[in-house]
């Protein structure tokens, strides 16, 4: 049985204050989802204010970046061993906002899902559990290209690190074109992919498909979550907009809990 786990992804949002009430909101509630994994991803300036608030109780953290090296001269970058520093637990790679910002520098996906296999590795090597995310864009899906590109990435991911790694991994499966518009995949779409991407790696190892969490992300909200979750190869998910609200997120967490 795999156990859910919900993400917050905070991106670019949140100041001291905010954080410490919105923090405060999760924490007075987090007895009503016990037997799940929440995880939290605030701004990295933030990190060391959130680590104080959660330590000691149930709820884990990470960022939502890691370098692909281990140091040096990389302006702005956080490296993996940082990461061990703030004992986060998570980190996320290849969120679609991310893939954005390099293609936006001319880098063709083959070099981009390498800079994100091998900060995959980075992650792995130091105990930190990488969220990696794939998704296809509004223009993939509709050229029916879905099936394709998830994939594509996945194999890449695949064939740089072997099938091992997986095993201390989480995936996201993150449609672009759901991500902050309102527009959630339906469960079934979700599900259809999700067991996609399970039965792509057991043609590698059973054992790691069977127990590798797959989040599903993309405009989850309180009132949506729980259909998403109940679909029997969703684990859970990675939440943006709906984890800057304490109430919010936690009705997601609840969804999360009535499937266990
Ligand atoms: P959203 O973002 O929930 O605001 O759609 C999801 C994500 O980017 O992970």
């Amino acid at each position: 049985m795999r156990k859910p786990l919900v993400a917050g992804n905070w991106k670019m949002n949140g100041s001291s204050a905010h954080n410490n009430a919105l923090l405060d909101g999760i924490l007075s509630q987090v007895d009503t989802f016990p037997s799940i994994d929440v995880a939290l991803f605030p701004p990295a300036v933030y990190l060391q204010q959130v680590q104080q608030r959660l330590e000691g109780s149930v709820i884990e953290w990470g960022t939502q970046n890691v370098s692909s090296y281990p140091k040096g001269p990389f302006t702005g970058e956080i490296s993996a061993s940082m990461l061990n520093d703030f004992n986060c637990n998570y980190v996320l790679i290849g969120h679609s906002e991310r893939r954005c910002l390099y293609d936006e520098v001319d880098l063709d996906l083959s070099v981009l899902d390498r800079i994100i296999a091998e900060k995959y590795a980075m992650a792995v090597d130091k105990g930190v559990t990488p969220i990696i995310c794939i998704g296809e864009t509004p223009a993939e899906h509709e050229a029916n290209k879905t099936e394709e590109i998830i994939i594509g990435h996945l194999d890449t991911i695949i064939k740089h690190q072997g099938i091992k790694p997986l095993s201390q991994t989480v995936l996201a499966y993150e449609p672009v074109w759901a991500i902050g518009t309102g527009l959630s995949a339906t469960p079934e779409w979700a599900q259809e992919v999700h067991q996609l991407m399970r039965e792509r790696i057991a043609s590698h190892d059973k054992h790691i498909a069977e127990n590798i969490r797959i989040l599903y992300g993309g405009s989850v909200k309180g009132n949506n979550a729980r259909p998403l979750f109940s679909m029997p190869d969703v684990d859970g998910g990675l939440i943006g907009g709906a984890s800057l609200s304490a109430d919010e997120f936690v009705t997601i967490c609840q969804a999360a809990e009535q499937q266990v």
